[in-house]
């Protein structure tokens, strides 16, 4: 098939749905009240890679136990790269996608940097939207919630030898209903979050653009640390001087920025430098200010400047932005030298504006003009 010049690779997927599907009333129950990574349905993508026949054997089959030799590659190496996107049922009751060749593109990206193969991204889309069509039963209608979709590829090489990236692989895509990733029955709280001086997310030449469980492997310590600090999350700087604000656990990082002579208040975010994940909700909420006459930038601040600059009322707001948690706005920080409040350590207008007009978008209730969602079924 070629569409706009260029090939576009459609790969059959084998259809072999489950026997035995979660029963109407347990998934009913579940999706009541869907929690975040806990439930899972019944079906889920398999699709795998080797170096003789490329990709091959494409499967919508029952959700179910991965069976591999211990001595898979991924099991001692690591070599694994995810993403995390969502399906949102609209008011007509269809189900539709948010930027899926987004985060298509950014799956390429990471296979790239970890040495694995990339998937094109056709074939990554109809993926998705093939899971995600047999699974529309799935899709909760609650305030907040939505169908998560996790696809992830894997090394299966059995091998121990560390020469030569895996020369098999399987392309997996899992869905579980779920809520916002931080939320109350009021609106998203305001996160106390920890400065973490001790350990480094990621460093210049790394794998800190790349979203892979590695980067996150590495960071249960330091979120552990913020927890027991009685922090929510914790907050990365760079690795090289432990001054620049980089990420939020396994977010972005936004900044609402007062300019001092007056006028529209400015969006800033830090530069992705190769050490930061490049976010698709980062990249929507960047494009979504512009529209909403706000400026953006993407820079950098130091943690004493961010402390200066709050003190000063010169940054009113903050807020992590991702995936799973959408918006989740900042109201505490601490680190090791004491904390400070961000504005009225509540969340600010600009951050609930901008979660509002995302949330439109992704649930249909605005007009999509920038034509971001993609309608599955
Ligand atoms: C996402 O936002 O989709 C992520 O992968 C973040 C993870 C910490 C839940």
């Amino acid at each position: 098939m070629v569409a706009r010049g260029r090939a576009v690779v459609i790969l059959e997927f084998e259809v072999r749905p489950s026997r035995s599907p979660m029963p109407d009333v347990e998934r009913r129950s579940i999706l009541a009240a869907p929690v975040f990574g806990q439930a899972f349905t019944d079906h889920m993508i398999t699709l795998r890679w080797d170096d003789e026949r490329g990709w091959h054997d494409g499967r919508l089959e029952e959700y179910q136990n991965i069976s591999l030799p211990p001595t898979a590659s991924v099991f001692h190496y690591g070599q694994e790269v995810f993403e995390g996107m969502k399906a949102y049922r609209q008011p007509d009751g269809s189900v539709a996608l948010f930027r899926p060749e987004r985060n298509a593109a950014r799956f390429n990206a990471s296979a790239q940097r970890l040495a694995m193969p990339e998937l094109p991204v056709e074939t990554f889309v109809q993926a998705v939207e093939l899971l995600v069509r047999q699974e529309r039963h799935w899709v909760p209608d609650g305030a907040g919630t939505s169908l998560y979709l996790r696809p992830f590829m894997i090394a299966t090489q059995p091998t121990l030898g560390f020469t030569l990236p895996s020369r098999s692989y399987l392309f997996c895509v899992v869905a579980s209903p779920a809520s916002a990733y931080f939320s109350t029955r009021t609106g998203p709280p305001a996160l106390t979050v920890w400065l973490s001086e001790e350990y480094a997310r990621a460093a210049p030449g790394g794998t800190g653009a790349a979203k892979a469980g590695g980067n996150y492997a590495a960071a249960f310590l330091a979120q552990r640390q913020a927890v027991e600090q009685g922090c929510d999350q914790v907050v990365w700087l760079d690795a090289a001087e432990h001054t620049w604000v980089e990420e939020m656990g396994g977010m972005n990082l936004c900044f609402v920025q007062q300019p001092a002579g007056g006028g529209p208040a400015t969006l800033m975010t830090p530069a992705l430098t190769g050490t930061l994940l490049p976010g698709v909700t980062r990249d929507s909420l960047l494009q979504l200010a512009a529209r909403l006459g706000l400026g953006c930038e993407e820079g950098r601040l130091s943690v004493s400047q961010w402390r200066k600059h709050c003190e000063e009322g010169l940054i009113t707001e903050v807020f992590a932005c991702g995936t799973a948690a959408v918006i989740a706005p900042v109201g505490h920080v601490r680190g090791a030298g004491g904390g400070w409040t961000i504005g009225d350590g509540s969340p600010g207008p600009v951050t609930l504006r901008l979660r509002d007009e995302l949330l439109g978008i992704q649930y249909g209730r605005t007009t999509d003009e920038l034509r971001w969602m993609r309608k599955v079924c």
